[in-house]
């Protein structure tokens, strides 16, 4: 199988464009990287990856942010706002408290946008510069729409996106909208928007930046590489576990095909993968039944619900490449409430770091897979933290104390605070 992690470098074929090429993860199609507009296999329909004849090293990686990594890319450079090089904070009260021996939060919310999207379009739009492509599209939950809105006009294409209408985080309409997309409120969920935009970007309308653009996740696999970087530096080993908030599963195939690409590359051992770990909401949790049936496929659910806004969604379109990356190294998923999101959410926020909800459930199923002892004390583990606190400031606010209204008085200030 072509995603194992004991997989073979594939001879490169003759559609290879400088040691690139496109590969169904299906049937094994290959294809010409930057020749025509592609998605997905024209004989299957499969998904692609991006396929490289020289897999990068460690001592192939120089610089700062995701370029660091352009030795695992397409290209040298992309259209950038200096995306990448985020945190990995220490959570000393939060570490005792789960009672395992390391956790650190790679805290994505700190990219220029303020979610890990900038690192998938950095390359993205590159490639549709590549292209020659008009106009730019994406269906979104909210953060894929601020990314896309504003790579796109930094590489001065236009961008269109469809947004859940009701549904999408103040923070990420605002973004999109000021950084001059055009946005269609769509009266309808995530999955139906994606839906058309798939079928705007087949009749050639719009190039898709959507995850299933195989070129998005190559971006993504750089958060996977400045974790083992990082842990490296710091323990000399790379993490046990990475946990990450699931929505199409684009993160989870990405930091797979990372390390993936090390083993391929003789690396990383195949014992040392850190586990993949993905947590959903209970109430839009396809992949957590999945992995729990055992199954091969993924049910659409269609109707959705949970506070993390940014992950609801009932069809996660890179399940078939997630789902072995969860199963190959070992890992696990599990759904979380609102309010388990929202208590870790403020465990966060107690340290510092600031988080939308779909982030802090990273850290709510770390929790429970910690309590129900599916996680060992003696692990080192890495919480993906995908969006930062002001992308929902309502959620925000909801989740912290309210304001109290006071006179303009000292004395009365003073009277007050004893209250
Ligand atoms: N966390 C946040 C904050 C997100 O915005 C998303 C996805 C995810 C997690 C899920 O990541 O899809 O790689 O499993 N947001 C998309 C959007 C759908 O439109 O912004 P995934």
């Amino acid at each position: 199988m072509s995603l194992s992690l004991s997989a073979e470098q594939p001879a490169v074929p003759d559609v290879a464009d400088d040691g690139v090429w496109l590969e169904c993860i299906e049937c094994g199609e290959t294809f010409a990287p930057f020749d025509d507009v592609r998605y997905t296999c024209d004989e299957c329909g499969g998904l692609l990856e991006v396929r490289y004849a020289d897999l990068p090293t460690f001592d192939d990686f120089e610089g700062h942010g995701v370029w660091r990594y352009a030795a695992a890319l397409p290209f040298e450079a992309g259209v950038s706002i200096q995306e990448g090089a985020t945190p990995l904070y220490e959570v000393p009260r939060l570490e005792d408290e789960i009672g395992i021996e390391a956790l650190r939060i790679k805290h994505e919310g700190m990219n220029p946008t303020g979610s890990f999207k900038d690192r998938g379009m950095t390359v993205g739009v590159q490639v549709a510069k590549e292209l020659g492509v008009g106009r730019l599209a994406c269906a979104s939950t909210g953060n894929t729409s601020a990314a896309l809105a504003a790579y796109g006009t930094r590489g001065d294409m236009e961008t269109l996106v469809l947004l859940p209408a009701g549904k999408v985080a103040a923070g990420k309409i605002a973004q999109a909208s000021l950084h001059d997309a055009r946005i269609l409120e769509v009266d309808g969920n995530f999955d139906a928007c994606l839906d058309i935009v798939q079928e705007l970007a087949a009749k050639g309308e719009v190039y898709l930046l959507n995850s299933l653009n195989p070129f998005r996740l190559e971006g993504q696999k750089t958060i996977g590489l400045e974790i083992l970087e990082g842990f490296l530096t710091d323990y000399d080993t790379v993490p046990d576990r990475i946990v990450l908030p699931v929505g199409n599963a684009g993160n989870t195939s990405a930091l797979y095909k990372a390390f993936r690409e090390l083993v391929q590359a003789g690396e990383l051992d195949e014992d040392d993968v850190p586990k993949l770990t993905g947590v959903q909401a209970d109430g839009a949790a396809p992949m957590v039944e999945a992995i729990e049936n055992d199954a091969d496929e993924v049910r659409r659910w269609d109707d959705v619900e949970t506070r993390a806004t940014a992950i609801r969604i009932g069809n996660p379109v890179n399940a078939p490449k997630a789902i072995p990356g969860i199963r190959e190294t070992g890992g696990t998923a599990v759904a979380v409430s609102d309010e388990e999101i929202t208590d870790a959410q403020r465990a966060l926020a107690r340290e510092g770091i600031g988080v939308e909800p779909a982030s802090a459930a990273s850290v709510a199923g770390l929790r429970k897979l910690r309590a129900s002892g599916v996680v060992d004390d003696d692990e080192r583990v890495a919480c993906l933290t995908t969006g930062h606190l002001l992308k929902d400031p309502d959620a925000a606010a909801a989740a912290g104390g309210d304001p109290e209204p006071v006179p303009a008085d000292t004395d009365d200030i003073l009277e007050h605070l004893q209250q």
